[in-house]
C-alpha cells in the first residue's frame, strides 16, 4: 500500500507501538478484508514469532477464531528439546468446529509434535452451571493449566461480527449497539474507550489472568478490525504483542 512506500513497514511498526503502548508490532502487507491470502500470512508471521519465544517446556493457552486457525496450520515441527503442551483458553463450543480452541489446539499439537489438552464446555454458560462445572477434576486441572500458561495467543473481532456469530440474543445486540461495543476478545465486549460494556460467563481464560503470562500475542487483521484493536489495546497488557497487517495498522497510524 501506499503507507509502505512512504515510510518503511519497520517504521511504522514502532510507531503504532508506541501509540498503542504495547512490546512489540508486527505489520503483514496487505489487507486480510480483502484477501484470504494475507489472513495466512498473519498466521505465517505469528508461528515465527512463537517459534523464537517457546524455549524448553511452555504451556500454550489458545482462543478461537479464523485467525486462530491460520496460525495453526503455518506451525511447524519442533524439535525433542522444546516441549509445547496447548491448552484451550476457554471453553469454546458453539463456534463452528474449524473454529473452536479445541480443534486449534488439536491441529497445533500435530503440526509441531506437541501435545494438548480438550475442553470440552460450553463457551458461554448460567451461574449456577459455572459453579458446579468448576469443581469437576477435568476442569479444575484445565484452568490450573490456562493459569499457568507462558504463553497466549488469542484473537480480537468485530463486536457485532462476534456477537452474531456466537448467535447472541436479539437483546444482547441491542445492548452492544446502545453501548457502543466496537472490540470483543476472550468474551469481552469494549466501546472505544477500551471499557468493558459487556462479558461472557465464560469458564477460562479472564482478563485479569493476562497480567502473569509472559507471552501475550494478539493476531488480528484487516481494515474492518481496526476500531476493535485500538478499543482492545487500552485494557491489553504492556507485555502484548500485536501481530496485524497493513489494512488495520494504516487505520490506526491515521486515527
Ligand atoms: O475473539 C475474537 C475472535 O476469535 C476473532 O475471530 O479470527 O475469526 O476474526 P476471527
Amino acid at each position: 500500500g501506499l503507507m509502505r512506500e512512504l515510510k518503511g513497514i519497520d517504521v511504522l511498526e514502532l510507531e503504532l507501538k508506541h501509540r498503542l503502548g504495547i512490546k512489540k508490532v508486527i505489520i503483514v502487507p496487505g489487507n486480510a478484508d480483502e484477501s484470504p491470502f494475507v489472513k495466512s500470512e498473519l498466521g505465517k508471521a505469528a508461528a515465527a514469532c512463537m517459534k523464537k519465544l517457546l524455549q524448553g517446556e511452555n504451556i500454550i493457552a489458545i482462543t478461537g477464531g479464523s485467525t486462530m486457525a491460520a496460525v495453526a496450520e503455518k506451525l511447524t515441527p519442533e524439535t525433542e528439546e522444546k516441549k509445547l503442551l496447548f491448552v484451550p483458553a476457554r471453553g469454546g463450543i458453539g463456534e463452528d468446529v474449524q473454529n473452536q480452541a479445541n480443534t486449534i489446539c488439536a491441529i497445533m499439537a500435530r503440526n509441531t509434535n506437541g501435545k494438548h489438552r480438550v475442553f470440552y464446555v460450553p463457551d458461554q454458560v448460567s451461574t449456577e452451571i459455572y459453579q458446579s462445572l468448576i469443581k469437576e477434576p477435568d476442569i479444575e486441572e484445565n484452568l490450573h493449566l490456562i493459569k499457568s500458561a507462558n504463553m497466549i495467543l488469542h484473537g480480537i473481532g468485530d463486536a457485532i461480527t462476534m456477537a452474531k456469530r456466537r448467535k447472541s440474543t436479539p437483546e444482547l445486540l441491542s445492548r452492544l449497539a446502545d453501548n457502543q461495543a466496537v472490540g470483543e476478545a476472550f468474551g469481552y465486549y469494549f466501546n472505544e474507550a477500551g471499557e468493558i460494556v459487556h462479558k461472557v460467563l465464560t469458564l477460562g481464560i479472564q482478563l485479569e489472568d493476562l497480567e502473569d503470562i509472559p507471552h501475550v500475542l494478539a493476531v488480528a487483521g484487516g481494515a474492518s478490525k481496526a476500531k476493535a484493536i485500538k478499543a482492545y489495546m487500552k485494557k491489553a497488557p504492556a507485555s502484548t504483542i500485536l501481530i496485524t497487517d497493513e489494512g488495520a495498522a494504516e487505520w490506526l497510524i491515521k486515527g
